[in-house]
């Protein structure tokens, strides 16, 4: 019977569809009369067209600064091979993500977020690399880290590490490496397996030196309405008691050790700020180590010192995205953003407007950062908890992404569960939340300290709801 009845969709497929378009179009104009108000929702009108509103430099850089510009570009595109036999960079592996930088961070531009076509698919067999694509690295999917939340093979043990998905094993020049790669199908059999896709880092360099005093008054004036908002975030701080900011839970302070950590981790290039392999195993540690490090060969300052400086001179260059000019639509769409209170944690130009102190790098200096983001962390309920702790992020907190440039993102929220906008701002509380990317629920934490707000926007009218999504879409 049931057999019988899947084969018949199968064959009347655009027949069906063609039924289900009419009684839609019949039941439209119904509902409109009728004012079925669940019915109507905002739609999300997708990547916003046209060039990148972002990955340009500061036009403010000086003259030395811009000459050197291309110099930190290449190295943000450089292909890593183990040894530099195939790409005249050295140091991939033994385990790793991806071979280049740009290949995750590449939407809109050099500098973003994950594209449409997932890059895990280009890189996990390049140089004869035996690896299988797991499961979730999906062709219309973005680019996934894969993190254990607790140990693989003894769950009451924490664990939280990102555990990079390829090894180097079969690769010409990987000589006798083998290395099998972590067993992704039991991670998630037992349910302990999260994701993160790559979030873009134009305009990184302002949000680096914003002063502490200035998040730290923004937060208290937040936490001193909590009783009416449900709203307090807090600061992750780093392990020198400063207040973190990169990354999806900010456990990281400075770009400089993201990207040192960025070359170790997500490709496996050690460096002086991490000198070892993640992975040690007898012939797969193949280079002298750290296998990036301070020049001394070439004449100063282009190739002096390392890697990691350069590129944290590269994303501390990039401009942060232009927003598409204002209509009289955006325009009440960021009236609404305010009136619901997504701006109590979207933090930007209204209630606060960090301002960036006279910085070293002068394009920096007294800019106003339009990042729509209080750089705190917040409880947002047991759809989107991780169950991963980063310092005093716990594993339902998150640090309220920046929104500049999300009218050109693609995929949305740490695990890039969603392509639609509107379903990311659903998915702030478990009461709308969908779970269309595979993870699982996880239980016991409290609710959403955005719950008040999202249920605020579902109470707008569709056209103000509307409004406010195409606000997001001019960022
Ligand atoms: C395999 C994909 C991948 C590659 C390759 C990769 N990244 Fe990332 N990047 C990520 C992910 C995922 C995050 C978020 C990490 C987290 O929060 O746990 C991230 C975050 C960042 C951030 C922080 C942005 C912010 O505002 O929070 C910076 C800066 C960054 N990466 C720079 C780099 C640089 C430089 C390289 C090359 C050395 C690189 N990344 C290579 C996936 C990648
Ligand atoms: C309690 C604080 C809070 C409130 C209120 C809030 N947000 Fe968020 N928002 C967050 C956090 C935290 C994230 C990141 C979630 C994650 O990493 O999974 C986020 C993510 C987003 C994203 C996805 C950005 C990305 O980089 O993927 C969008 C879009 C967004 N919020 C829009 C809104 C809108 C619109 C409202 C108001 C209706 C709102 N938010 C209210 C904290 C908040």
């Amino acid at each position: 019977m049931e057999k019988n009845c899947s084969r018949k969709s199968r064959v009347l497929p655009l027949f069906r569809l063609l039924l289900v378009t009419l009684a839609l179009l019949c039941l439209a104009p119904l509902a409109l009369v009728v004012g079925v108000r669940a019915q109507s929702k905002a739609t999300d009108p997708g990547v916003r067209p046209g060039p990148p509103a972002a990955g340009k430099f500061f036009s403010t850089l000086s003259k030395e600064q811009s000459a050197l510009g291309p110099l930190f570009t290449q190295d943000f595109n450089n292909i890593f091979g183990v040894t530099a036999t195939e790409t005249g960079h050295l140091g991939l592996g033994p385990v790793y993500n991806s071979d280049e930088c740009e290949l995750c961070h590449s939407q809109p531009a050099a500098g973003g977020a994950s594209t449409f076509v997932n890059q895990a698919l280009l890189v996990y067999n390049a140089d004869g690399a035996t690896n299988t694509v797991p499961y979730f690295e999906l062709s219309a999917g973005a680019m996934q880290n894969s993190r254990f939340p607790q140990q693989l093979g003894n769950l009451s043990l924490p664990d939280g590490l990102d555990h990079q998905v390829f090894t180097i094993t079969g690769r010409a020049d990987a000589g006798s490496c083998d290395i099998a790669q972590p067993d992704f199908s039991e991670a998630q059999s037992e349910n302990d397996i999260e994701f993160r896709v790559p979030p873009p880092m134009f305009g990184d360099g302002l949000m680096e030196i914003i002063q502490e005093k200035d998040i730290l008054s923004n937060q208290s004036a937040q936490c001193a309405e909590e009783a009416s908002t449900g709203i307090c975030g807090t600061p992750n701080y780093a392990s020198d008691g400063s207040i973190g900011r990169f990354g999806w839970k900010a456990q990281n302070r400075s770009a400089l050790i993201f990207v040192s950590e960025a070359l170790t981790g997500e490709m496996g290039v050690t460096d002086e700020a991490f000198p070892n392999e993640g992975n040690e195993t007898p012939g797969c540690v193949i280079n002298a180590l750290p296998e990036d490090h301070s020049n001394f060969i070439s004449v100063p300052p282009a190739d002096f010192p390392g890697t990691p400086e350069r590129l944290a001179l590269f994303v501390r260059f990039l401009a942060p995205p232009t927003p598409a000019p204002p209509n009289s639509a955006t325009l009440n769409g960021q009236n609404q953003f305010n009136a619901v209170g997504c701006n109590i944690c979207h933090s930007s130009p209204s209630p606060v407007q960090f301002v960036t102190p006279t910085a070293a790098i002068s394009a920096l200096s007294d800019q106003n950062v339009n990042i729509f983001s209080d750089l705190l962390v917040h409880h947002m309920g047991n759809c989107l908890a991780d169950g991963v702790t980063q310092g005093a992020a716990a594993g339902d907190m998150f640090r309220t992404a920046p929104l500049w440039g999300v009218g050109q993102r693609v995929f949305f929220m740490h695990d890039g569960r969603t392509t639609d906008i509107v379903q990311a701002v659903e998915d702030h509380s478990d009461t709308y939340c969908a779970q269309g990317y595979g993870g699982s629920v996880l239980s016991g934490y409290q609710n959403s300290e955005a719950d008040t707000v999202i249920n605020s926007f579902n109470a707008l009218s569709l056209t103000n709801q509307q409004d406010l999504i195409d606000f997001l879409r001019s960022l």
